[in-house]
């Protein structure tokens, strides 16, 4: 079965035909950070009008990479949740255009189930596992059962992780989007030159708290302007200690999570994923399998959204006239959560 996904929900413009949930037959992303570069953070409106722009072209490469006729597509899929709404109801309408069309089904993802799928889509992790999404909107512990049962555990109270690298490195002007930046600025750098406070978690909760550490990062910088006799504030110890911290700290939650839980295997997904300091602390525990996305599935893509999509098609979540689409996850306090 094959089905075409497309993805709008922030910056980047995904198309992608998938065959039964699995085989990637094309995967394109046209990424908008060129545009949103000068403002060092996503503007809403210049996405939304990229989407359109972008929307097109790929839709035709897509199909010409797949070697495929729109006719010979049997399922449309849309993310629909969540996200930017201007940028999501451009993906919508052009889905429900084609949908109607060529008198297609369609189908409403989630983008957040869509990046756990990710995981599963590019590596041999099996179900159950405990999935850390860690990405610029979200930082999300929950424990998968199946591509569509997934159970919400922690979120983060304030900054996402990627929102947080992000900020860092728009306030020393690394650059946008902040994470790489960061991550090769890091590279050179010495991690144990700056000691940030560690992050606590409250007892019973398994939420995170980026903001703190990023509040750290900014008043140590207004602490060496007022002291330029400091000489020892170096751009790439800073961001080695600051990757090194927030890095640790989601390590040792998303470890000691998986022990309490008795949870073998762990999946890592998001943006952030791609991050290699992240990927070697968790490959260094021996005691537990951790797993991770293709580096193409880790950032936006619209081959999650396909591939999961294969799922809701057998369980007939099918979408019969009316998308409803919302900026945010659906409430985390009932069990249908993302
Ligand atoms: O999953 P994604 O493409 O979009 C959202 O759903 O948010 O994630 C984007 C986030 C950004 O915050 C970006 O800075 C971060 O992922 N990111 C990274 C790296 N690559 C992307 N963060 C740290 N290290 C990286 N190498
Ligand atoms: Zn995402």
């Amino acid at each position: 079965m094959h089905i075409l996904g497309i993805e709008t929900s922030c910056d980047d413009t995904g198309v992608a035909i998938v065959s039964n949930g699995k085989k990637i037959l094309s995967n394109l992303i046209s990424s908008q950070h060129r545009f949103h570069e000068k403002y060092s953070g996503v503007v809403p409106e210049i996405a939304a009008r990229q989407h359109i722009e972008a929307l097109q072209p790929l839709l035709e490469e897509a199909l010409n990479q797949a070697k495929l006729k729109i006719e010979e597509i049997d399922c449309l899929a849309v993310t629909t949740h969540p996200g930017l709404i201007g940028s999501l109801m451009v993906g919508v309408n052009c889905a429900k255009t084609i949908a109607y069309g060529y008198q297609k089904p369609l189908l409403g993802v989630s983008h957040l189930k869509a990046h756990f799928y990710s995981i599963i889509m590019s590596s041999k992790i099996t179900y159950p596992f405990l999935g850390l999404l860690v990405s610029g909107g979200h930082t999300l512990l929950a424990v998968c059962h199946s591509p569509l049962d997934i159970k919400l555990i922690g979120t983060t109270v304030d900054d996402a992780c990627g929102e947080c690298f992000d900020k860092v490195a728009k306030f020393f002007n690394l650059g946008y989007p902040g994470g790489p930046m960061i991550e090769k600025t890091a590279l050179k750098g010495d991690e144990s030159s700056y000691q940030f406070p560690n992050i606590q978690f409250k007892k019973k909760s398994y939420n995170f708290s980026f903001s703190g550490l990023k509040t750290a990062v900014i008043h140590h910088h207004e602490k060496y302007l007022k002291n330029k006799k400091d000489s020892s504030l170096n751009l790439s110890n800073l961001t080695a200690s600051f990757q090194k911290t927030a890095f640790q700290y989601l390590y040792n939650q998303t470890i000691t999570v998986a022990k309490t839980m008795g949870i073998k295997q762990i999946g890592v997904c998001g943006g952030v994923s791609c991050n290699q300091y992240l990927r070697n602390l968790f490959l260094s525990n021996s005691k537990v399998q951790t797993f991770f996305p293709d580096f193409s599935l880790c950032t936006d893509n619209a081959a999650m959204i396909a591939g999961l999509a294969y799922h809701y098609y057998q369980e007939k979540e099918i979408i019969e006239d009316v998308l409803t689409l919302s900026p945010r996850a659906k409430s985390f306090k009932k069990e249908k959560i993302l």
